[in-house]
């Protein structure tokens, strides 16, 4: 675990795997300027926040080599002005705009005697920095949340929040790994209508680690809920309100509301870094909307009527009184999230 790197500086360019094409195909892609890093995260080839955080990082570090800059305050610009354009990629996971506010913050606070070389192997140190941050936080949240998961059956995950999706061993599927070093559970994914990131990215990863895995549509999961199948309901986020109002892939929301019908808990694993505390709640966040081919085509193949008009917004909210806690590096979170929320960032 995880079954591949999701993102590695190789020492010549940073390798991603092309998240678009799986699980048919396994194709790494070798990354070399901030152009490259701004369609990869557009495109969903690198994707999940905590991942596209750690992506804008070596973007901004990209930026500066490709551009060979003859000083440091050159240097410094070209990072700054590449943290500009990454921060365009996509707007909902707030880790983007929280790693590129790291690298600003680190390439302002260098000495202005600093040269060019400086300036770029501090932007690299800055990178690796935010990956191993995220790796450790990973594991910090499989290790709190895992107990939520103690006698539970079966598991319902939405989109995929696991390895894939970060720079370490994921957020919602952390929790799942660490219980299952233990005990053999059974993890329902939905697909994840669009673009199927449960069936094409949640079910393989799963598939790697010999974790029992079972596959339903999202519209499966009422029945699977009602059937008492699954205890617990995983997921991560992409956004989090300082009232604890999550913002997660689409389907989230509804999933939330059956959850608590049938009075199962649901819990959001995130990093602080997904915790946006200057949005107050959830109809602050701003939702990304995706091109209608996603939603008129599957699998490649046009499903819908030419001419069709489309709605696809590519997350929802869950208001925070459909969530039972909330997973952090620093612990288990439970309600009111206002003061939780603070009181995690107070004791960091
Ligand atoms: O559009 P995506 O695939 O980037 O959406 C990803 C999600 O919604 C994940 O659940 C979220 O980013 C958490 S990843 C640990």
């Amino acid at each position: 675990m995880p079954p591949v790197e999701t993102i590695e500086w190789t020492g010549r360019d940073v390798r991603i795997i092309d998240q678009t094409l799986l699980p048919g195909k396994t194709r790494f892609l070798a990354i070399k300027d901030e152009k490259a890093m701004w369609e990869a995260i557009k495109k969903l080839r690198v994707r999940g926040a905590p991942a596209i955080g750690v992506a804008a990082g070596y973007g901004v570090f990209l930026a500066v080599r490709a551009a060979k800059p003859g000083s440091g305050a050159q240097a410094v610009r070209v990072a700054l002005r590449a943290a500009d354009y990454l921060a365009t990629s996509r707007p909902t996971a707030v880790n983007l705009f929280w790693a590129l506010d790291r690298c600003r913050a680190m390439v302002r606070g260098l000495p202005d005697a600093a040269t060019a070389e400086e300036v770029l192997a501090a932007t690299l140190a800055e990178a690796l920095a935010i990956h191993e941050s995220d790796r450790a936080t990973c594991a910090a949240i499989g290790r709190h949340g895992a107990p939520l998961l103690d006698g539970v059956d079966g598991v319902l995950t939405h989109c995929n929040a696991g390895a894939l999706a970060t720079g370490g061993m994921g957020t919602a599927l952390a929790l799942i790994y660490e219980a299952a070093k233990k005990r053999r559970f059974t993890v329902y994914a939905d697909e994840t209508r669009p673009l199927l990131q449960g069936a094409r990215l949640t079910a393989w990863e799963l598939a790697q680690a010999g974790i029992d895995t079972v596959l339903i549509t999202d519209s499966m999961a009422a029945t699977v809920l009602s059937q008492g199948r699954v205890q617990a309901v995983v997921v991560g986020a992409d956004r989090i309100a300082a009232n604890g109002d999550t913002a997660n892939k689409v389907g989230t929301m509804p999933l939330a509301i059956l959850a608590a019908h049938f009075k199962v808990p649901l819990y959001v694993a995130a990093p602080l870094s997904t915790v946006d505390l200057s949005t107050g709640d959830g109809s602050g966040i701003p939702v990304e909307e995706r091109g209608a081919e996603e939603v008129t085509s599957f699998g490649g193949t046009r499903v819908a009527p030419k001419g069709v008009r489309v709605f696809s917004p590519a997350f929802d909210v869950t208001p925070a009184k459909y969530v039972s806690a909330i997973v952090t590096e620093a612990g288990v979170l439970r309600p009111p999230y206002k003061r939780s929320l603070k009181e995690a960032f107070r004791a960091k």
